[in-house]
This record gives structure tokens, sequence and C-alpha cells, in this order.
């Protein structure tokens, strides 16, 4: 073990690590893409088949991550050196690539959420999804945008900058707490509505016909955003696995993450459906902008929307930063460990690139589109796909010893760990990556 090595940071507690990778877990991905992937995919059959994927995919696979991380005590480039033969020496690049574009947007739309939360105490939000429409695409793009973007980037030099357990530690034991309470307190509130129960029929109740005629395309959306909301196919979980010790029992770890962040996800249906039904608003309506003008409309138009809509942007963007924390993470944790640089100069020296990446979705919504599409639709699965594949069948002697480290002998538990990520995670992603390439 090199000096370097020895002096790596860990979580100072079990509950630090679980908040941090919760933290990542539950961020835009939960508020912002989920209610508008359900609406497209037609509401109750889409969350369906993401349920079921969340539970047989994404345990299997979020295991997959840690056992790497923490086997290698690594960044996912120099994980991939130190266990991959061959051409699987350099999987861990696709991470790096999956982080630039990923984030480069993400502090945009972050962006966006913070400028909301401000126009809900300000001006207001428009009423009309007309009208709504028109102020989401003057705040959306230009020069507005990219400076709250800059300020999201900001945020997280300030957070990253100061390390595992004193920036990234701290600032999710506060976040996530405080978003749990809010999702709770709007979905109790949004119940009152008046179209809360037309909502939850078409939340909550599925039609399996529709299912059967659209899943070409409710596969691949329900599987990519497994992935997302999980944050896999990242690299972000085997990096902060990475900095574990032995001694904890991964897949109840696992659990709770997983636990916390489809929780997050139903309650936050349980919020936007019904507003969009009480104003009317088909939540079909696909795009990126969905929450940003159909919602915001939707609060527009309610007693006290402003205020209440602010409360529901700032805890968009609280999640979106301790996920946002996590990505920058990764580079960062590579660029200290194979390259030797200082934290600060390396979070400092990513975020601005990160800038400068941003600069081009921030201009133009059409080109954040396409990078959110590629990356969930293409880099994602394919980063899920390469590790799951190496790991599942040419590392599985040790990857099983490493998930029985802290857990005592697994027996048949980890043989039908390994055979389910070996064949229903690979098959799923396999096909969803083609179907995703496809269209
Ligand atoms: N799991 C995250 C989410 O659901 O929002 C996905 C993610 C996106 C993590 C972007 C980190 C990130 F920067
Ligand atoms: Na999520």
């Amino acid at each position: 073990m090199s000096s370097l090595e020895a002096d790596r940071e860990q979580w100072s507690t079990r509950a630090g690590f679980v908040l941090a990778a919760v933290g990542s877990a539950v961020g835009l991905g939960n508020i912002w893409r989920f209610p508008f992937v359900t609406g497209e995919g037609g509401g109750a059959g889409f969350l369906l088949v993401y349920l079921l994927f969340v539970a047989s995919i994404g345990l299997p696979a979020i295991l997959i991550e840690f056992v790497v991380g923490r086997r290698t005590r690594s960044n996912p480039i120099g994980a991939f050196e130190r266990i991959g033969t061959g051409v699987w020496r350099y999987v861990g690049w696709v991470f790096v690539v999956t982080t630039f574009v990923i984030m480069s947007y993400y502090s945009v739309v972050a962006g966006w959420t913070i400028r909301y939360t401000i126009l809900g105490l300000g001006e207001g939000y428009a009423t009309d999804p007309g009208a709504a429409g028109e102020q989401f695409l003057t705040l959306a793009q230009g020069v507005e945008a990219m400076a709250f973007h800059a300020l999201f980037l900001l945020v997280i030099v300030a957070i990253v900058g100061l390390g595992i357990r004193r920036g990234i530690e701290v600032a999710v034991k506060v976040m996530m707490p405080a978003i749990v309470l809010i999702v709770a307190g709007l979905a109790v509130w949004a119940a009152t509505l008046d179209g809360a129960s037309a909502a939850y029929a078409y939340y909550l109740s599925p039609d399996f016909g529709s299912i059967a005629a659209d899943w070409t395309s409710i596969l691949p959306a329900a599987a990519g955003q497994a992935f997302y909301t999980l944050s896999l196919g990242f690299g972000i979980m085997i990096t902060y696995a990475s900095y574990l010790g032995e001694d904890r029992n991964l897949i109840e770890d696992a659990a709770i993450i997983i636990g916390f962040d489809t929780a997050i996800a139903l309650a936050v249906g349980l919020v936007v459906f019904p507003i969009l039904f009480t104003a009317g608003i088909d939540p079909g309506d696909p795009g990126v902008g969905a929450i940003f003008i159909t919602l915001a409309a939707a609060f527009g138009g309610l007693t006290a929307g402003g205020l209440v809509g602010a409360v529901f942007f700032l805890t968009v963007a609280v999640a979106a930063l301790s996920s946002a924390i996590s990505l920058t993470e990764v580079v960062v944790a590579y660029a200290i460990d194979e390259r030797g640089m200082g934290r600060l100069r390396a979070t400092a020296l990513v975020c601005a690139a990160l800038f400068v990446l941003g600069l081009g979705p921030a201009y133009d919504i059409v080109l954040l589109e396409l990078y959110d599409g590629f990356a969930d639709g293409v880099l994602l699965l394919l980063g899920g796909l390469l590790v799951t594949a190496y790991v599942a069948w040419g590392w599985s002697e040790e990857a099983i010893e490493e998930l029985e480290a802290g857990i005592g002998h697994l027996d048949r538990l980890g043989t039908c760990w390994i055979w389910l990520a070996r064949v229903p995670v690979l098959v799923v992603v396999a096909v969803s990556l083609a179907l995703g390439v496809v269209e």
C-alpha cells in the first residue's frame, strides 16, 4: 500500500456513508425525471415495470459497484486498472465520460431550480401553461441560466473541496432529513387537492394492456430510470464504497439506500400528479420542462402557490446538490488517487471544466435534451453493462468474498446474487441499450 493510500479518507460513521449514498441516489432523477418519464410511459403501468427493475436489477447491480469500490479502495478508473485484464483495464474511463456529460447539464437544471425558488418568492409563477412555457424558455436558456449554473458549481466546490468527512458527510446529514420531511409534507398537502383521486387512479392502477402494447419504449425507459435513480453506471457507488471499512453489511446498506430512493420517488409522484390533475394538465405531456412549465403553472394557479412552489423548488435544488457532489467526487477521487492532486485544486479544476461544458446546454435547451437522452439511454447502461459483465463473469470469486466481509459466509445467497447479475441484469441492460440506441 502506498502512503497515499494509507492516508485515504474514510467515512466517519455508517450513517455517514448510507446518507451520502442516499443523497446521491435522491436527486433530480426522483423529482424532475421520474414524473416526466412516468407520465410519458402512461402512469401506473410504467411505475410497475420500474419498481420490478429497481428490485431485481437495481439491487444486484448496486452490490456489484459496492464490492468493486470497497475491495480496491480506489476511484473507478484505478479500480479497473487493478482488477481488470486486457481491455477491461480501461472500463473506468466510460465513467469519466458519463460524469462529464451528465454533470454538465445536471447543474444547468439545478440552476433552474434555484431560479424557480426565487421566482416563487418574487414575481410569481405564470398561471396559464402557455405563459408558463414562455417564462420557462426565457429563464432556462441564456446568460441567466449560465449564471445559475455557475452558482451551483461554486457551492459544489465548497462542499467537495472540504473532503469526505468535513464536507460531504456533514452536508448530507443536514440535507437528507430535510428532503424527507418536506416531500412527506407536500404529499399530505397534495392529498387535499380536488384532483387527488383522479391522479391516484392514473398513477397507481396499472393497465396491463398498455404495458404489452408499448413495451419497446417502456422497457428501456424503465431500466434507464432505474439505473439513473440509483446512481448506477456513473461509478459513483464504486467511489463512495471505496471510502468504506470492511466491517459493514453491504446488503443491508444497499437495501436501505434503494428503499429510501424508491420511497422518495413514489412520494414525489403523490405530490406532482395531484397538482397536475387539479390544474387540468395532461401528465403525459413529455419533456424536460415538465416540472418547470406544467407544475409551475399549477403552482401559479393555487392559493399560496408561490410559497409552496418555492419550498418545492428549493427541495429540488437541495436534492440535486447532494447528487451532484457524488458525481463530482468520482472525478475528484481520480485526480487525487492517480494524479496526486490536492483535493481543493482537483475540485476547482473539475468544476471549471464542467462550467465550460455546461455552457452549451445552458444556451440551448435542445442540446440539454440531447445530452440527457444520450447519457441515460446509452452511457449509463453501457457503463453498467461493462462493469456487471466483467465482475459477474470474470471476477465473481473475489466479488463474493468481498460481499461476505462484514456479513459472514453467504453460501447460496452469494451464488444467487452472481447469477442474477450474470443473466437477468445483463439481459435487461443489453436489450434496453439496444432499444435505446435504435431510438
Ligand atoms: N441518482 C441521481 C438522481 O436520481 O438524480 C442521479 C444522478 C444524476 C446522480 C446526476 C448524480 C448526478 F450528478
Ligand atoms: Na434517484
